[in-house]
């Protein structure tokens, strides 16, 4: 098999085991960042307007008058560099950052890992307390998204190139379960460096759901892979890497996995339960709120950072540009929940046939569950966890949430409404420690039918409604977005009086989320790495840039419910 950068024959075994032989990763390593660049042209400015669908793609110009407030935000974080966990960013601070700040990177510094002496990433948890079967010494492709963003903040943005060259070569690896062949763009969830003491070299071992607890498929690892990707360019201003023959390909192979047609009649993209954050059954299958979002941004960010000279690369961003406009549309009309909207399913007809349809998914106003009625404020709103036929998820979960609001999946009244539910149930979604992955939990009968009695999901534990400090900086990321800043300093205070005491948790139980969690690990690298992201972009709000992404006026929501079939 062919693949990125002149790499060897791939091997057929379930569990990949790469040579440093195999490849030439310092090919691309040694072009230093080009800090600075002009970015008078950098692919941020493409606007989907710029998209013809039909016709020709063109790079530049779109962005009007958002460009410009967009632009004097952008400070690139390189050329900084710290050398003994000392926050580079604090030279730039006049005033003396939290002590915890310290601690933070220290113990970050600690789940470094590296590979042929060069760092590549981060591990899941230094805790090594517990001798349940771990996984913890893995790095996660989603675990390290937020370390790498604090690396990026920080100026140390070369390990993050390490870590994104490094799994566009597992990508490249021809990969079985069982004999099953995987799709050629999937992205490993994990991948661990294996000291090989007979041959005297390290050797990589990825895992892309074959040795996961249930077998579970990471469908987000490739769109965080695209996001990190554009996180790292935007930052350091260095485009030579995105637009490497091989991250072109990368991203061109991710998006023909994702954009492949199949039975779908929704844009959104089908998937199974536990194929994200949530790696375990916890109902999400179908057309979970976090995996569209995320596939909302990455469609995004490839569009941007794809290459329209190459024929294949032209085409592929009219697909990108063609399902932008769908899934847009979709999400915002169909999974956005609001008190009106609350009021209109719960009045609801059932049995509509043909396009005319107000009710197109036929959900039964029965199948609202009570919680929602009281949940639900005047202000506010969110996106619901799940919709398909007869089905609305109206659980809320953090992380879809926030995302679309960084890529403004989200238009700018639903962010502000996003915002208005987090402080209007503070206790619910933030409680004692930031913050519920989902709510509200699911208990007794429908928790045995839902996660199978799942003893690790019980109610209000781990994804069933636990707390999850990790999720700080999307919050705050969100806050900056949306200027609430209040609400992201209220909510790093909290965060701040446990965390370090408690030995950085991966998450908390219980209602409020005061205990630490059951089976939670300590010194979790992203709990770690997601409170000095927060804190850096609370100090210095430039950093958004990198991971967030500017509405596209192109995308205008249409809101007249039904008219899907003629638009
Ligand atoms: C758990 C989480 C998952 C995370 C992994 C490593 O399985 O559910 O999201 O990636 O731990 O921290």
């Amino acid at each position: 098999m062919e693949v990125a950068g002149g790499m060897r024959k791939a091997s057929s075994h379930a569990s990949m085991a790469l040579d440093p032989d195999d490849f030439d990763l310092t090919r691309l390593l040694n072009h230093r960042p080009r800090i600075n660049v002009d970015r008078q042209r950098s692919f941020d400015e493409r606007s989907l307007a710029d998209l013809s669908i039909s016709g020709t793609a063109s790079r530049g110009g779109g962005w009007g008058g958002y460009m410009e407030s967009y632009e004097s935000m952008y400070s690139p974080g390189g050329g900084l560099r710290s050398f003994c966990g000392t926050p580079a960013s604090s030279t730039r601070l006049s005033f003396e950052p939290h002590p915890l700040v310290f601690e933070a990177w220290d113990a970050l510094r600690r789940s470094l890992v590296c590979f042929r002496g060069q760092p590549l990433g981060t591990i899941a948890a230094v805790d090594h307390s517990s001798d349940e079967v771990l996984n913890y010494d893995q790095v996660f492709v989603r675990d390290f998204v937020p370390s790498a963003l604090a690396f990026l903040m920080n100026g140390e943005p070369e390990i993050v190139k390490n870590f994104l060259l490094k799994t566009l070569l597992l990508q490249g690896w021809e990969k079985r379960i069982d004999r099953f062949k995987l799709g050629e763009g999937a992205m490993p969830a994990s991948f661990k460096v294996l000291k090989d003491p007979k041959r005297g070299v390290d050797r990589l071992v990825a895992d892309f759901g074959e040795s996961a607890i249930g077998r579970v498929a990471p469908v987000d690892s490739g769109f965080w892979w695209i996001i990190l990707l554009r996180a790292y360019t935007k930052s350091t201003g260095d485009l030579s890497l995105a637009e490497s023959p091989e991250c072109q390909k990368g991203i061109r192979l991710i998006m023909n996995q994702c954009l492949a047609e199949g039975f779908d009649t929704f844009p959104t993209l089908l998937c199974a339960d536990g194929c994200c954050m949530i790696d375990r059954r916890m109902g999400v299958y179908g057309y979970p709120i976090e995996i569209q979002a995320l596939f909302f941004m990455a469609l995004r960010c490839a569009v941007l950072m794809l290459k329209p000279d190459a024929a294949e690369g032209k085409e592929t961003m009219e697909r990108i540009a063609t399902r932008l406009h769908a899934l847009s549309y979709h999400m915002r009309s169909y999974f956005w929940l609001d008190f009106q909207q609350l009021n209109d399913v719960y009045r609801y007809k059932t049995e509509e046939y043909s396009h005319t349809a107000v009710n197109k998914f036929n959900v039964i106003p029965e199948s609202i569950p009570d919680w929602v009625f009281d949940f639900m404020p005047s202000r506010g709103g969110y996106f619901v966890g799940n919709v398909s036929p007869a089905r609305m998820d109206f659980r809320w979960f953090a992380l879809g949430n926030f995302v679309a609001i960084l890529a403004s999946l989200a238009t700018p009244e639903q962010s502000a409404a996003i915002m208005d539910l987090v402080e209007e149930r503070w206790e619910d979604l933030i409680g004692e420690m930031p913050l519920k992955i989902s709510f509200p939990a699911i208990e007794a009968h429908e928790w045995q039918i839902v996660t199978g009695c799942d003893p690790k999901n019980t109610r209000w534990s781990y994804h069933n409604g636990g707390s999850w400090p990790v999720l700080l900086w999307l919050l705050t990321a969100a806050c900056v977005k949306t200027g609430r800043l209040k609400i992201a300093r209220r909510a790093i205070e909290l965060a701040e009086a446990r965390l370090a005491r408690d030995g950085w948790p991966e998450y908390y139980d219980g209602k409020l989320g005061r205990y630490v969690g059951k089976q939670a690990r300590k010194l979790q690298t992203w709990s770690i790495a997601g409170y000095l992201v927060a804190k850096m972009m609370l100090e210095d709000p430039s950093h958004l840039g990198m991971i967030s992404l500017e509405e596209d006026k192109a995308m205008k929501p249409v809101l007249k419910r039904s008219a899907s079939w003629t638009v």
